[in-house]
């Protein structure tokens, strides 16, 4: 099939697939999302090509469900923290043992969590994959309670999710710090999330592939290959993990270990949550607001580049910083603690040519416009995708610019609805990419849809972005109750 071709059958796959009444509000296609993929105890994020739970995923997922159910949000926590292993980790995959082992590689038979895992305390009663991905869970947990704290108290929701985030938490920074400067590594690109960025270009050439014969994708079954990763890509991604694998899911000797700062920034903006779930909890706060800052110093020390007016990452088996400009590297903005001239550099780097916010592009590409290997519709190597660009939106409402968060808000809605709430988009013209009706683009539309500036009705209490991160931040220079 040419290249016209295969654009138009799967134009036809995703109307298929994706056909509102054309009366219903954009409200009302997210929710139908979301229902859709409702599996009755977590939500997928597409019912074609990930059909099981995803962890980052969930955790965008119950930030926007909980406008729609408190309590399915507060379950969707729930269920994905029931998987965690007993030394803290939060599996990046957690399968649904009704769906055929051929749906999704690689299937709980390649990670065999419960035999290779078991020194590590992988649980029994359910199969996962044996790495993680970047921890929004412990923001998601405040925010869905800030949803219905009455319902949240009713349940002992905080005090039940409270000591499983924490042990997460401690995982990553116990276990994880293996550049010993503080802050976390990812041990494979799956963990970061964005499997392909070209920053991983680099780390991964040391990986000698596993051969295409010995594993069978089922991503190209879904997704257009032109949108998937190559197969060059799946080889390493097989080879590190079977690796991982084979050491028991032990940490600290593997061949790919980065610094990321979006995996990091996640991580304090979640430190600080868990403080503020402390604190709800009757516990003082203070010390894991304490411990945000010292992260937030480290990843300005060891990952900000103010020639690139960016983060960087760091390849600690390579020696150094990644020289190239991924959406990672601008997801720091969503921390109000941000040095001010930092701030002030990446929205520069926003607008500039190479992200082209505002002008040529309205959402923010994945990778550099003038890299390289651009490519506007190959998963995380340009497209727009719309979790980073609600962090995105967050963080530029955070350092006040208003004007700018506004226009990617409308941006994201438009685009949302009129790609039929596609995985990725391409960050010129908005055309859909990879999976249709996708959990997370669906349940941030709706969370954009209830934080409507000037509309104090649907405005959720305490749901503002000013309560979402002002406890977790102010500018450090201006000390505050922290
Ligand atoms: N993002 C990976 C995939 O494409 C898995 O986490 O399957």
């Amino acid at each position: 099939m040419d290249r016209t071709a295969q654009l138009t059958a799967r134009v036809t796959e995703r109307e298929i697939a994706y056909d509102p009444p054309p009366t219903t509000s954009l409200h009302v296609r997210a929710a139908r999302v979301l229902q859709t993929n409702w599996t009755g105890a977590s939500t997928v994020p597409s019912r074609s090509l990930y059909p099981h739970q995803w962890s980052w995923d969930s955790a965008f997922i119950a930030i926007g469900l909980r406008h729609l159910s408190p309590l399915r949000a507060q379950t969707e926590l729930e269920t994905l923290l029931a998987a965690q292993w007993a030394d803290g980790r939060v599996p990046h995959i957690v399968f649904h043992p009704s769906v055929p082992l051929d749906a999704y590689f690689p299937s709980p038979d390649f990670w065999r969590s419960s035999a290779a895992g078991r020194a590590a305390g992988a649980p029994r009663t359910v199969q996962t994959s044996g790495i993680v991905q970047p921890p929004v869970h412990a923001l998601a947990a405040w925010l869905v309670h800030r949803a219905d704290p009455g319902l949240s108290r009713a349940r002992g929701f905080l005090a039940r999710v409270y000591p499983r985030l924490a042990a997460w938490h401690r995982y990553l920074l116990h276990r994880r710090d293996l550049g010993g400067g503080g802050l976390v590594s990812v041990v494979h690109p799956w963990e970061q999330g964005m499997d392909n960025s070209p920053c991983w270009d680099a780390p991964l050439a040391r990986v000698s592939p596993a051969p295409a014969r010995s594993f069978r994708r089922a991503d190209l079954a879904h997704g257009s290959p032109e949108d998937r990763p190559t197969d060059l890509d799946y080889g390493r991604y097989v080879r590190l993990a079977a690796d991982y694998r084979d050491g028991e899911y032990a940490d600290g000797g593997g061949e790919f270990a980065v610094e990321d700062p979006a995996f990091n920034a996640l991580l304090i903006a979640s430190e600080h949550a868990l403080a503020e779930i402390a604190r709800e909890l009757g516990a003082p706060g203070t010390a894991r607001h304490a411990r945000a800052e010292r992260l937030t110093a480290a990843l300005v020390e060891r990952l900000w580049d103010a020639s690139y007016g960016m983060f960087l990452c760091r390849d600690l088996r390579g020696g150094g910083p990644v020289r190239e400009r991924g959406v990672t590297g601008l997801v720091p903005l969503l921390l109000p603690g941000l040095p001010r001239e930092v701030a002030a550099a990446l929205v520069r780097t926003l607008r500039g040519t190479h992200f082209g916010l505002g002008t040529t592009t309205q959402l923010v590409p994945s990778y550099d416009l003038l890299g390289d290997a651009f490519d506007p519709h190959r998963y995380w190597r340009g497209p727009a995708w719309f979790n980073t660009s609600w962090l995105i939106e967050r963080g530029l409402r955070a350092h006040g610019e208003g004007q700018l968060a506004d226009g990617v808000r409308t941006a994201f809605l438009r685009t949302a609805d009129s790609s039929g709430f596609a995985e990725y988009v391409d960050p010129h013209t908005g055309a859909a990419c990879g999976a249709p009706a996708f959990g997370w683009t669906a349940a941030l539309t709706l969370d954009l849809l209830h934080g409507e500036p000037g509309t104090n009705g649907r405005m959720d209490k305490g749901d503002s972005h000013d309560t979402l991160l002002s406890h977790s931040g102010g500018r450090t220079d201006e000390g505050g109750d922290r």
